[in-house]
């Protein structure tokens, strides 16, 4: 499957029934392994969580240590669905600063990023980096 297809298919596991905006994601580590995530949304409405998020967790818990080569986020928006800031953070603690963050909606348009034009000067513990 592709990265447009697993993003697909997770989307349509997304609990969404406060926004009705229904994001999913799909990520390829550098080895070359998959993983997928949905946005978790709470009746506390602060409480959810990102598509970006369940993927991350996802790709950590199975795979510790790995690090993220592309991601591809769908959002059902006229335009394509960028990750929000918070997210931006949480990839990039995963990612290199070439890692291709393909932003979509489902008419299938996209464009792809570079994490650092998403994300550039990102917070590092060690600045000298
Ligand atoms: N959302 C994501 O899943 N990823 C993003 O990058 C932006 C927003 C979700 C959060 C919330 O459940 C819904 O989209 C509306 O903001």
């Amino acid at each position: 499957m592709t990265l447009r297809q697993l993003a697909e298919s997770a989307r349509s596991k997304a609990h969404a029934p406060y926004s009705n905006f229904h994001v999913g994601v799909a990520l390829e580590t550098v080895d070359g392994q998959t993983f997928v995530g949905a946005n978790m949304e709470n009746a506390s409405y602060p409480e959810g969580w990102c598509a970006e998020t369940t993927a991350i967790a996802h790709m950590q818990m199975a795979a510790p240590g790995a690090r993220i080569k592309r991601v591809l986020v769908l959002g059902q928006g006229e335009g394509v669905l960028t990750p929000c800031g918070g997210c931006r953070q949480r990839l990039s603690e995963f990612s290199s600063a070439d890692t291709l963050v393909e932003c979509t909606n489902l008419k299938g348009d996209t464009r792809t990023f570079r994490m650092d034009e998403l994300l550039p000067a990102a917070f590092d513990l060690d600045p000298s980096h």
